[in-house]
């Protein structure tokens, strides 16, 4: 059994939290997973910010159409990128993702929620008082899950191919 793939294969959205604190060192041990995310030039271009104030997770939710649920979750990273950086969405979304594997392997659950291209995302800017030159990226509510919905995915023969997708 491979400890890193059985992670990432057993990580589902999470929508649903207890109210359990997530313990100071493993939000410090996830944000040091962030950090070390890869990006294009080595230029780290991204500010992440964590929110544990309910009536702050609250203001957010109610921003948000699709993350009503970050009302309830015990914490809540925030990741913005330098939009000048050319590939700031790339680099932040490899944040992204390793704060969310990052989660898993604690066993808090934790859900993507949309920032970057979606009306709210100056408004998230501003309540959390982010120098402008940020744009949103990504909101990534999580907490121990109380609930858990697994999602059918793809076969993985229907999605890949080895050398060329044409045959001959
Ligand atoms: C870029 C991106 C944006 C997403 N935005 C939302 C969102 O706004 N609200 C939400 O509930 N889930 C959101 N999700 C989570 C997806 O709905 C979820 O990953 C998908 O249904 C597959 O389920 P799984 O994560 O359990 O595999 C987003 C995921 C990605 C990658």
């Amino acid at each position: 059994m491979n400890v890193g793939t059985t992670i990432i294969k057993c990580r589902h959205s999470v929508r649903s939290f207890k109210p359990t604190p997530v313990e100071d060192q493993v939000i410090r041990d996830v944000l040091e997973c962030a950090r070390q995310a890869p990006t294009a030039m080595n230029k780290q271009p991204w500010l992440i910010g964590v929110i544990r104030e309910q009536a702050l997770l609250k203001q957010i939710a109610d921003l948000t159409d699709h993350g009503k649920f970050i009302a309830d979750a015990a914490v809540c990273f925030a990741v913005f990128g330098e939009r000048d950086a050319k590939y700031y969405l790339e680099d932040c979304c490899a944040a992204t993702e390793n704060i969310i594997i990052a989660l898993q392997s604690y066993g808090v659950g934790s859900c993507w929620v949309a920032g970057e291209k979606k009306p709210y995302a100056p408004e998230v800017v501003n309540l959390l008082k982010v120098p402008e030159k940020y744009t949103l990226v990504s909101l990534i509510p999580a907490g121990y899950p109380a609930d858990i919905v697994l999602q059918k995915k793809k076969d993985l023969d229907t999605i890949t191919f080895f050398e060329t997708f044409e045959q001959g």
